[in-house]
Order: C-alpha cells, then sequence, then structure tokens
C-alpha cells in the first residue's frame, strides 16, 4: 500500500561528522520497503560514499519493527515485468552497500523479515536487539527472497541454515540469530543503543584506509580461491606502509603501538 508521504519523509538521513544516521520512517508498515525507500536509501548510501561517512547507522522507526519485509500491498498487483524491476531496485541497494567506501551498520529491534532481514544482511555489521526476529518467510507468499536473501543467507549461517530460513520460512529471534552467526552482536533491548554506539566507536579508532581495505577483503574472500585471496591480502598489506605515496601525514600507528624494538 502507498502512502502521501515523500522519498525524503520516507528516508531521513542525519549526519553528524564521519557518522550518518538513516532512519526508514513508515512506522505505521512497519517501514515496509516500498519503491521511495529503496531509492531513498540508495541515495543515501551513494551520497555517504562522497562526504566523508565513515559509519552509517541504518534502522527502521518505531519500537515495533527493523524492517518488516517489502510492501506487501504494493507487490500485490505486479506484473513478472513490475516484479523484475522491484528486485533489481533492491539488487541496486543491497550493492550499493556492498560497495560502499564505509562501513553499514544495521540496528535492529523487532522484525526484520524478508526485505528487512535482506537489508540488514546487506549491512557490514548487524546489532540486533534480543527481541528482533529475524526470518525470511517469501515461501508462504508464494514467492522467494527478491533483495538478494538467496544470495547472502548461505555466507551468513552456512548451507545447512540457510536452507532452513529459506524453504521453511523459520523465524529465529535476536539470540538464535546471533548463536547462528547472522548477527554480529546482541544485546538485551534497552542496551541496544549503547550497543550500536559501541560499534560506531570500535570502527572510528581504526585507521580509514585500513578499515575499508579490511571489509573489502573479507567481502571478497567469499569469491575467491584462496591462493588469489592471499596474493590480494599481501597486496593490500603491503599498500598500508605506502604512505608516501598516499600523502598521509597522520603519525605512524606503528610507531605508538610498537615500543622498543631488540
Ligand atoms: N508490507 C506492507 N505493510 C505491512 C507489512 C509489509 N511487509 N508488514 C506489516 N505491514 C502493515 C500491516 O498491514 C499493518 O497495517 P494496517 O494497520 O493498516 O493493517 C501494519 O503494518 C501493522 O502490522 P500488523 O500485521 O497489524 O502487526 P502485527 O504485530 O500483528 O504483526 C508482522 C507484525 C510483522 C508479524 C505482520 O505484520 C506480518 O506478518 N507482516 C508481513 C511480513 C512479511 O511477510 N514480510 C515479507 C514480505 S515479502
Amino acid at each position: 500500500m502507498t502512502d502521501n508521504n515523500t522519498k525524503q519523509d520516507k528516508v531521513q538521513v542525519a549526519r553528524d561528522d564521519a557518522i550518518t544516521r538513516v532512519t526508514i520512517w513508515r512506522p505505521k508498515r512497519l517501514n515496509a520497503l516500498d519503491v521511495d525507500v529503496l531509492e531513498g536509501l540508495t541515495e543515501a548510501v551513494n551520497e555517504a560514499g562522497h562526504n566523508g561517512t565513515r559509519v552509517m547507522v541504518i534502522s527502521g522507526s518505531g519500537e515495533k519493527a527493523f524492517v518488516a519485509g517489502a510492501d506487501i500491498g504494493m507487490m500485490e498487483h505486479f506484473s513478472p515485468r513490475e516484479a523484475l524491476e522491484f528486485s533489481r531496485k533492491g539488487h541496486e541497494l543491497m550493492l550499493a552497500l556492498d560497495r560502499a567506501p564505509f562501513i553499514s551498520v544495521a540496528r535492529v529491534q523487532g522484525y526484520a523479515l524478508g526485505g528487512g532481514c535482506e537489508l540488514a544482511m546487506a549491512c557490514d555489521l548487524i546489532v540486533a536487539s534480543e527481541n528482533a526476529v529475524f526470518g525470511q518467510p517469501e515461501v508462504g507468499l508464494g514467492l522467494i527472497p527478491g533483495f538478494g536473501g538467496t544470495q547472502m543467507l548461505a555466507a551468513r549461517v552456512g548451507l545447512s541454515v540457510a536452507m532452513d530460513l529459506a524453504v521453511t520460512g523459520r523465524r529465529l529471534s535476536g539470540r538464535d540469530a546471533a548463536a547462528l552467526g547472522l548477527v554480529s552482536r546482541v544485546t538485551a533491548h534497552e542496551r541496544l543503543d549503547e550497543e550500536v554506539e559501541n560499534t560506531i566507536a570500535g570502527i572510528l579508532k581504526g585507521v580509514p584506509q585500513a578499515v575499508i581495505e579490511a571489509k573489502r577483503l573479507v567481502k571478497q574472500s567469499l569469491h575467491m580461491p584462496f591462493e588469489y585471496g592471499l596474493s590480494s591480502e599481501a597486496s593490500s598489506f603491503a599498500n598500508c606502509f605506502d604512505r608516501q605515496s598516499s600523502g598521509e601525514q597522520q603519525p605512524n600507528p606503528l610507531s605508538r603501538q610498537g615500543g622498543e624494538t631488540g
């Protein structure tokens, strides 16, 4: 179902120096992903890629849901052609997050179903409340996950659990999602914001270029033979020492940590 709000109403962006906070604002629809939300999120990610953002936190409005899925009302009368375009729009967002030169953090409370689970998985880190509910219920609606779920699940939780989630629509609590490796951190609900801030602080402590290289290499490892991955790692490791050509004027972090040699 659509509403009269604009893209800017539905995707609210606040930037504070290196941190961009994005809130999906459709509380009455449990933040369901319609075309406006998908486009608004993709624009926010692309913009953040050029404005010095180092961490993006994506949240849902209200207490009940991160995102309760793709907008079912909108999909009800889709033709196959419209469904293809909608799926591709979702993929554009997931790819933008994948390639983004910053770390994305999904702050998940309540429902993260269907497209909500996929959006969370497309983020680099998921920080979840115990009250979170993850799942891919699409098969029950005669669908399959359309925003990358079939391609991201196994990387997060392994083939066995991925298959269980995809073919049965089984739901996972925040604690179970953490035990199975779907989420990075889980916490009591009242501590969720504190844990998100701890996560941000942990990311910001790292040297920016090193953090982004680490993201790139870890992601790449899923799709690359071990030998090539190691070769790529060695080149990146060497690049970390190429401070002069990168024009970096910062103090060398190795000097601060290394102490006396010999
Ligand atoms: N798309 C569009 N609207 C949605 C939605 C979605 N994915 N999920 C929830 N909503 C809307 C509901 O239609 C309802 O609107 P209404 O008040 O106008 O009737 C509102 O959000 C609140 O949802 P409601 O179902 O009343 O809340 P609940 O607490 O009883 O149940 C859920 C919450 C998440 C379990 C239930 O809404 C649900 O199963 N949603 C669909 C989840 C899903 O299948 N997602 C994958 C889609 S591919």
